[in-house]
């Protein structure tokens, strides 16, 4: 029985999840309705889109559902909210006529005429609203964030890509339009060094590039190794990469460049914002396809920040149960050469985590980082303390989803499984041995049908694209989610993070 045991640990991996669905009673009934923009003006909200972005405008009013709305109403408007947005035009049908109200002196007006989309500033008074000729207006209304149905949409909009010049092409490679992919024109015309002086010279619209698409994928260029990753990385970004030392389970491959999670490649691992359990998670985190798994499987998966922000919202019970709460994440390292570390490649020593084996190194990391720390004899316990929910701040201007608390709690789905769950349960009888635990800062437990939830959550958000060799593929860790998508290998991907 207790080979059995140990066999089955070794196969055992505690970022994995089964198709095991548990209790669902959790979740309420949806109180929000959907959205439905009108089909027909893609080309005014573009404008829209290009305008709020190029001027950079604080959005905070709001909508969750479109309610029509009279000419009569709208020509009084009783209470206008900044953010409300306006549809109008001769039918529903047929809508020509976009309007943003921001504030009492300012509107933003988009009209479409003769394939034209033009987009005027002006003042409610100055509207000029036709009664006659308003058949179809919709107003946008409740008290929730502009961007949240906004995020419904942006990914259509083209990016202002411009700078791409002549030399690239820039496209997409999935229908939900993450990443954004730039490719050389012609791969044989550029080298490595190119490649690196023109993104140096080009960082700026690069990274606002990345900050407004969430996700670009680096696809043909000669980045053939670790080393020419980090060397193009930098150069995106222009900050160094971050050592690692501390935050968990990868290998460090060149300077900054690490493997991805020790995770048996057949199990999942569920999307994420890196490193949420610390006060300040990197800015960007990038990955390198060094070897490519075969087609439809073991993907990078993706999700924006947004959208999930928008479906926790939408589960009420589960955004109240998190706002406003501190989550505190538990990890414990065995020494070099214990049994767990032996049995559970996951589970990883402090000495691996820090890269070193001097106790006074370790503390004084901890300490730089701001972590809570004891020794329990010879084994290290690590505590982290992040909000579960963020913002506004300078990322978004609502509050947004960014935890991982769903990677640190222990259950069936996460095990791969209830008889992984069972012996996990087993070998991990001693709470002290345990290499992950997860609760409210005053000690609350987070209960399963809740994480489940979150689970589902973000699996019906999920994007997937194919790696293939020598992909870089780069991240806003504000903006976009990654996890892995389950295959049988072989696959190689590396990564890098900048804070
Ligand atoms: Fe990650």
């Amino acid at each position: 029985m207790f080979n059995f045991i140990l066999a089955s640990m070794m196969a055992l991996n505690f970022f994995a999840m089964d198709v095991d669905h548990e209790s669902q009673e959790f979740v309420s009934e949806t109180a929000s309705q959907s959205i439905q923009i009108p089909q027909n003006c893609q080309a005014l909200i573009e404008k829209l889109y290009q305008y709020i972005n190029e001027e950079k405008k604080p959005i905070e009013g709001s909508c969750i559902s479109l309610e029509p709305m009279s000419a009569q109403r709208i020509s009084t408007s009783e209470s206008w909210l900044p953010g409300t947005l306006i549809f109008a035009g001769s039918s529903e049908a047929n809508i020509d006529t976009l309007i943003l109200y921001l504030n009492e002196s300012e509107c933003c007006k988009v009209i479409s005429q003769n394939d034209n989309t033009e987009l005027t500033i002006c003042s409610i008074a100055d509207l000029n609203l036709n009664q006659e000729s308003y058949d179809a207006i919709y107003r946008l209304s409740d008290t929730n964030l502009i961007k949240k149905s906004c995020a419904e949409y942006t990914h259509s909009i083209a990016a202002p890509a411009s700078f791409l010049d002549e030399k690239f092409d820039s496209y997409f490679v999935n229908e939900q339009q993450l990443p954004y992919v730039i490719s050389p024109k012609n791969c044989s015309e550029i080298s490595l060094s190119d490649f690196k002086a023109w993104a140096e010279d080009h960082q700026n619209e690069l990274k606002d590039l990345l900050t407004w698409q969430g996700a670009i994928l680096l696809r043909g260029f000669p980045i053939d190794s670790a080393d020419d990753f980090g060397t193009i990385v930098k150069a995106v970004i222009g900050r160094e990469l971050n050592d690692y030392k501390g935050e968990g389970s990868r290998n460090r491959i060149a300077q900054g460049v690490y493997t991805s999670t020790k995770a048996p490649l057949k199990f999942k691992i569920p999307l994420h914002n890196e490193l949420t359990c610390t006060q300040n998670p990197v800015d960007y985190i990038c990955f390198y396809c060094d070897i490519a798994p075969e087609a439809g499987a073991g993907q990078t998966i993706l999700a924006r920040t947004e959208e999930v922000t928008t479906e926790m919202m939408k589960k009420q019970p589960i955004w109240d149960f998190f706002n406003g709460k501190s989550i505190k994440y538990i990890s414990r390292h065995p020494p070099e050469g214990n049994f767990f570390a032996r049995i559970n490649p996951t589970h990883r020593t402090w000495q691996q985590v820090f890269e070193t084996s001097d106790r006074n190194e370790v503390e004084s990391i901890c300490v730089q980082k701001g972590y809570d720390f004891k020794w329990n004899g010879d084994w290290l316990e690590i505590i982290r303390l992040a909000p579960a929910i963020r913002g506004p701040d300078q990322y978004f201007d609502h509050p947004y989803w960014y935890n991982q608390a769903h990677l640190y709690h222990s259950n069936s789905r996460i095990h791969g499984g209830w008889m992984n769950h069972l012996l996990a349960n087993l070998l991990y009888i001693a709470p002290s041995t345990r290499a992950y635990d997860v609760e409210f800062e005053d000690g609350t437990p987070i209960p399963k049908k809740v994480v489940y939830e979150i689970y589902d959550t973000l699996d019906e958000k999920t994007i997937k694209f194919d790696w293939e060799k020598n992909d870089v593929l780069l991240l806003d860790n504000r903006r976009t989610l990654h996890g892995r998508a389950p295959c049988v290998g072989p696959r190689r991907i590396l990564t890098a993070m900048i804070q």
